[in-house]
This record gives structure tokens, C-alpha cells and sequence, in this order.
């Protein structure tokens, strides 16, 4: 192999991302159903549909009922997605005019051939009767961690990434190439064998890397959850005489000055005085996105006491409008201290 590949240059390569942060509500589209960038090629696209359509097929998944409605509501927003994608008259009306625009075109009658049959074909085709998928080299996986607060996971975002790709490229002159080891025996003279490893090559175009910027917008979802990868198939390391390997972005929410999570719900601390925990209270505080919560008592609240607010926590990703509660806990402010005729009040209302 080419020392000129070393694999440290490559990973530096890769970590040259810029983020610029859209604040916008998240949308899942066709690429992003796919796993791939905008400017996926055919082949690539195909790949990812594959895998992800074994990963979501309803034979394959299991959990619970919830969790398999999703899946196979996901694998039919696969298989729309990929039928779109792999016409590249559809894409190209889809790239320009989106989902809206696709269904206009529909209408007009500009739709035709491709899809259904095709579709059965190339996945029962493809991996039924118990046929094996040759086994391809892969390129290692790129992980870059993805910083949010907990308003973007409440809201959801749309990051646009500028990418530094390394790309393998044909160059002139040639290489060795796809070298396979074989165990040769040689005989001696009568009743002598020598065995012998041989190395086979055969000449591929020389290749060198070049560098490409390339456009990717990752959507955080509402409802994701730290930890939550977002994959973008074959985006990863390229690989001499394989496939790249994928690009993962791993969530990481940076913890919130008011807010706490746990799973789907929130907690929140709230601090109240003497005489609203005495004599009761209605006051408000702002969510996560700026809507109004309230918070009222009309009896005694003591220090520690919660409130449960159903509805008001965090979205259950994938499962809107599904949402987890809110936690409110009471700290309660007392006075720093009392005059002796405060005291004598106190004493007579309460003693
Ligand atoms: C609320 O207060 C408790 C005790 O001080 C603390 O452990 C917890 O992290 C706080 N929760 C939030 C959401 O700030």
C-alpha cells in the first residue's frame, strides 16, 4: 500500500468541520431518511437503502409494539424515499421543488414506470433465498461530537456543515492492486514437497486524495436524547479498493441552567416566598421554546413538594405528539430574619 495514505492525515482531514448553527424546526427528508448527503451518488444511495431496509424490514425488527410501529412506518418512508431518489428525473424535480413539487409533477401524469415492481424486485432479488451479501472492506467510521442544548433537542435544529472530505481519485500510472496470498507446493525431487507462500496482484489505475468541500445539513430531531447518533452512510474514511466508512454524528447535550433531564421528562427547581407557600400563588415560567407554564397553588406548600405537569417535558422522538412531564420542585425563601414585633405576630397567628 501507498505510503502516502497515511491514515492520521486522513482522520485531520475529516476533523476539518465547520458548523453554522440554522435555527429552524427539523423536516426528515429523503436524504436524511437514507442516511446520505445531498450529493449522494447512485451506488451510494443504493448501499444505504439496502441496509437500511434489512434493518427496518417488519421480519427483522423486534420490541416492543410502539417500537415496531415506528420501524415499519420508517421503512415505508425508506422505500418512498429510495423510490424517489434512484429516478433521476424524480430527484432531480425533488432536489428543486421538494415533496409539494413531486406530488404536482404526480398529478400532471409526469410520474410513471419505476417504483413498486422495481422495488420488490431489487429487495426480494437482492437479499431473499438465503443469498449472502459479499462481504466489502470498509473504510474505519468517522465519529464527531455534536453539540446542543436542551432547547435545540426540544425544538429540534438544522445544522449546516461544511465538510473537508478526503476523496480517492485516479491519477495516472498504475498500482498493485486486489493482491491475494496463495500456499504454492513446489515438488523437490522424489517424495520432497516444499510449500511456499505466493503473492498475486493484479494493475489498477494509480490514485491519489484529493480534497472536496461538501455541503451537509444534519437535523437534530425533537426528542433526541444524548448519546443519539446520526449516520451519514459511506460519508466516513475512504478506503483504498473499498467502501468509505460512515460519519456519525453523536448528539451531546450541554447541561441547562433551569432544566434537568431524565428520559422524556424534565425537573425544575422553583423557588417560592414565606407567604406564597403560606397562602398559595399563581405564578409563570418560560419553557424551553418561550411558551408560558403555569405554575398555582391554593393551599400550603412546603419545601421539597413537587408538581407533576403532564405534558409540559421533552418530545418523545419519532413519537409526536407524545410527550414525557414536568418535575416542579418547591424551595421555599425564608426571611433572613424577623423583628421582635413580627415575632409577636407570628406567635399570635400561629402559636
Ligand atoms: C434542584 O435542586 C437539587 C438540590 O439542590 C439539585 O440536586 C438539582 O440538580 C436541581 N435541579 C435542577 C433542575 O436544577
Amino acid at each position: 500500500m501507498d505510503s502516502k495514505f497515511a491514515p492520521k492525515w486522513i482522520a485531520l482531514l475529516f476533523l476539518g468541520l465547520l458548523l453554522l448553527h440554522v435555527d429552524r424546526a427539523a423536516a426528515k427528508d429523503y436524504y436524511e431518511l437514507l442516511q446520505v448527503p445531498k450529493g449522494a451518488s447512485e451506488a451510494q444511495l443504493k448501499r444505504a437503502y439496502r441496509k437500511l431496509a434489512l434493518q427496518y424490514h417488519p421480519d427483522k425488527v423486534t420490541g416492543t409494539e410502539d417500537e415496531k410501529k415506528v420501524a415499519s412506518q420508517r421503512f415505508a418512508d425508506i422505500n418512498h424515499a429510495y423510490e424517489v431518489l434512484s429516478d433521476p428525473e424524480k430527484r432531480k424535480i425533488y432536489d428543486q421543488y421538494g415533496e409539494e413539487g413531486l406530488k404536482q409533477a404526480q398529478q400532471q401524469g409526469g410520474g410513471h414506470g419505476h417504483g413498486g415492481n422495481d422495488l420488490f424486485n431489487f429487495f426480494f432479488g437482492g437479499f431473499g433465498g438465503g443469498q449472502q451479501e459479499e462481504e466489502v472492506r470498509k473504510g474505519h467510521t468517522i465519529y464527531v461530537d455534536l453539540y446542543v442544548t436542551l432547547r435545540d433537542l426540544y425544538v429540534g435544529k438544522e445544522l449546516q456543515v461544511v465538510r473537508d472530505k478526503a476523496v480517492i481519485k485516479e491519477t495516472s500510472g498504475t498500482r498493485k492492486c486486489n493482491c491475494k496470498t496463495k500456499i504454492m507446493t513446489r515438488q523437490l525431487g522424489p517424495g520432497m514437497f516444499q510449500q511456499f507462500q505466493t503473492q498475486e496482484c493484479g494493475t489498477c489505475p494509480a490514485i491519489k486524495l484529493e480534497r472536496e468541500q461538501e455541503p451537509i445539513t444534519v437535523h437534530v430531531e425533537p426528542g433526541m436524547v444524548n448519546g443519539h447518533q446520526i449516520t451519514f452512510f459511506e460519508e466516513g474514511e475512504p478506503l483504498v479498493d473499498g467502501e468509505p466508512g460512515d460519519l456519525v454524528f453523536v448528539v451531546k447535550q450541554a447541561p441547562d441552567a433551569r432544566f434537568e433531564r431524565r428520559g422524556h421528562d424534565l425537573m425544575h427547581n422553583y423557588t417560592i416566598s414565606l407567604v406564597d407557600a403560606l397562602t398559595g400563588f399563581t405564578h409563570t415560567i418560560d419553557h424551553l421554546d418561550g411558551h408560558k407554564v403555569t405554575l398555582s397553588a391554593t393551599g400550603v406548600t412546603k419545601p421539597g413538594d413537587y408538581h407533576h405537569i403532564k405534558g409540559e417535558g421533552m418530545p418523545v422522538h419519532n413519537q409526536e405528539p407524545k410527550r414525557g412531564d414536568m418535575w416542579v420542585q418547591y424551595t421555599v425563601a425564608f426571611p433572613a430574619k424577623l423583628t421582635e414585633e413580627q415575632k409577636a405576630t407570628v406567635r399570635k397567628l400561629f402559636g
